[in-house]
């Protein structure tokens, strides 16, 4: 507490002195011009707006069409996640494991300081106190923010709870989850601001998994820089899950209620970019008459054993931050209604009339677009008026089919977890496992076509082990045994599905219609819980006949389509279990013989 700024400038309500001391810390290394404790209020979101529209950085959309909105144009340098820039640095190299980059923490702090020295200067440091899952929940945990970017701070207000009320929760000595955020882009006095401040020399996401600090400089984008989704709810998260006995994970979770009958709760992990957010909010089609679908959460969940031997999940976040190319009327509904008010939307295109614009949002894009670079587009130009990973950031609660509990500080028991990637060929549609050993196989050895949610090469089949790959913060083998134990601790574990919406015909067409029809599956999967539907037992695990299903109404699906859709084809399946000795050769230290023998098994039975 040497630092008389950062102490005079605590509000008197903060009472617990690590913050204090650790605000005082940041302050004197990165040295801002101004301090402020966010209270979380709408009066200090909008002030901060209004602040942005006078810089540059957000510009106001048509309040008549979109009242409340708003659209930032990021820099063409920093427009996704970078995972080659995120980094685990556990003491022990070992503990990040092969599915994270890994630097020394003494060396990696020793940078962070050095290119840190006086990053704030010229801006004002935002301290965001902020609880992932609802206030108070057994299930939630707290973190604080501190970032020179005002336009994390209104982000995190849309997707976390934040402000006065969290630091009351903290009191004098509650922990919190220290995350230190920094566009990395000091201002001389006198300089004029970017619109998007950024660092083009350096970029670093990371996490010190000891002292579960998260600090990321020189981006302000998505998962780089509002710390509350993938750096605490999934990497640090991951790891305080395994220290005390629970699962953070990269799930939607969604109510599926059958007509007259008991609700259930699944939770699905998939790859960026995969249709989570679609699935999340999914619509019936009409020949499911009855069938409820509402949404917890659409991208991460996190998951306690609860005294009844059930797993109970939350929703850690409060919004959503998704992919706006391919939302539509047609793909999801529920999605764009919520989009109509108080959204902040990135990278998207703006119409002449201060509306927004997608690739997939209408089949005709309007006249005289804006791109997301703020160029006149040109329509028959070969690049996309809206950036591939352009983002909507919105309240859950906007959501039309968010479900009554979703803020329940017990959480909602699962009923089944559902693992799916796109995959092209190879994966039917989907597949239940013969018990929970097996179903952490299937999850383990989950792999998917990359997307644009993350920068690299894009079409590539990867291995992304329980659509964590990006996410995990330890070392796989020791994820995959975290989770065997927690199956083998719980009495009532969910049951567990692979799923593929993606397999396409010789001639590349897609094989199953998607979108709300997969609601079909889900059904089978209820039905399954319930012990109400048949299913044969197959190579690689349980499937349901064509007669386990409810097909009637999508044009033409014939037994013959079903049974394409669900073959598994020997050859091919023998070159995929190839692959997973090839994953589990990289992770072998770790590996838990349990899995090294389902996948021995597997070998044998194709
Ligand atoms: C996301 C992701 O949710 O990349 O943004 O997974
Ligand atoms: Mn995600």
């Amino acid at each position: 507490m040497s630092d008389p700024t950062a102490v005079q400038t605590a509000p008197d309500y903060v009472k617990n002195n690590k913050l204090i001391a650790w605000v005082s810390e940041v302050a004197q290394l990165t040295k801002p011009d101004r301090i402020h404790w966010c209270d979380g209020s709408q009066a200090e979101y909008d002030r901060l707006c209004a602040e942005m529209v006078a810089s540059g950085m957000l510009i106001k959309l048509n309040e008549q069409k979109r009242p409340g909105c708003f659209l930032a144009r990021s820099d063409p340098d920093d427009v996704a996640r970078m995972e080659d820039r995120t980094f685990v640095c556990s003491s022990n190299k070992e503990d990040a494991g092969p599915n994270n980059n890994w630097v020394a923490p003494d060396e990696m702090r020793a940078t962070l300081t050095r290119i840190s020295d006086g990053c704030m200067r010229g801006r004002t440091m935002y301290v965001i106190p902020f609880s992932m899952g609802p206030l108070g929940s057994h299930i939630s945990h707290i973190g604080v923010e501190l970032t020179d970017s005002p336009y994390v701070v209104v982000s995190m207000r849309l997707m976390t709870r934040i402000g006065r009320a969290v630091i009351d929760l903290l009191g004098a000595d509650k922990f919190f989850v220290p995350c230190l955020h920094t566009v990395g882009a000091p201002l001389a006095p006198g300089e004029k601001d970017a619109v998007w401040p950024s660092n083009k020399q350096h970029k670093y996401i990371v996490h010190f998994p000891e002292e579960k600090l998260i600090w990321s400089f020189g981006s302000g984008y998505g998962g780089n820089a509002l710390l509350g989704k993938k750096c605490f709810a999934l990497r640090i998260a991951s790891i305080m899950a395994r220290e005390q006995g629970w699962l953070a994970e990269h799930m939607l979770i969604l109510g599926i209620e059958p007509p007259g009958g008991k609700k259930h709760y699944i939770a699905a992990a998939f790859p960026s970019a995969c249709g989570k957010t679609n699935l999340a909010m999914l619509i019936p089609p009409k020949e499911l008459k009855g069938w409820k679908v509402t949404t917890i959460g659409e991208d991460i969940a996190w998951i306690k054993p609860g005294a009844d031997g059930r797993l109970y999940a939350i929703n850690p976040e409060a919004g959503a931050f998704g992919v706006a190319p391919g939302t539509s009327e047609f793909t999801n509904p529920n999605c764009l209604a919520a989009l109509h008010k108080n959204t902040i939307f990135t990278n998207v295109a703006l119409t002449p009339d201060g509306d927004v614009w997608w690739e997939g949002l209408s089949q005709t894009p309007p006249m005289h677009l804006t791109d997301w670079q703020g160029k006149l587009w040109d329509p028959d130009g070969d690049t996309p008026a809206a950036h591939p990973n352009a983002r909507f950031t919105v309240a859950a609660s906007q959501i039309p089919c968010i479900d009554a509990d979703w803020e329940n500080p017990a959480g909602v028991p699962i009923s089944a977890f559902l693992f799916g990637g796109r995959r092209t060929t190879t994966v039917p549609l989907v597949v239940e496992a013969k018990d929970w050993t097996h179903g952490v196989y299937m999850a383990a050895t989950m792999a998917s076509e990359t997307t644009a949610a993350s920068v690299g090469k894009m079409g590539v089949v990867r291995r992304d082990p329980f659509a964590m790959l990006p996410f995990c913060g330890y070392h796989f083998g020791d994820y995959f045994n975290h989770w065997l134990k927690v199956g083998k601790t719980v009495a009532q574990a969910p049951k567990i599905f692979a799923v593929n919406w993606f397999r396409r015909d010789e001639l590349g067409k897609f094989m199953w219609p998607g979108y709300g029809e997969n609601m079909r599956v889900l059904k089978w999967i209820i039905e399954r819980c319930e012990g109400k539907s048949g299913a044969a037992d197959t190579a690689i695990g349980k499937m349901p006949r064509y007669e386990d299903m409810e097909l009637k109404g999508i044009g033409g699906f014939s037994k013959k389509a079903f049974d394409e859709l669900t073959k598994v084809d020997k050859k091919l399946w023998q070159a995929e279990v190839k692959d997973h000795e090839r994953l589990f050769g990289e992770l072998l230290a770790r590996m838990p013989a349990e899995m090294l023998e389902q996948r021995r098994q597997l070998e044998k039975a194709l």
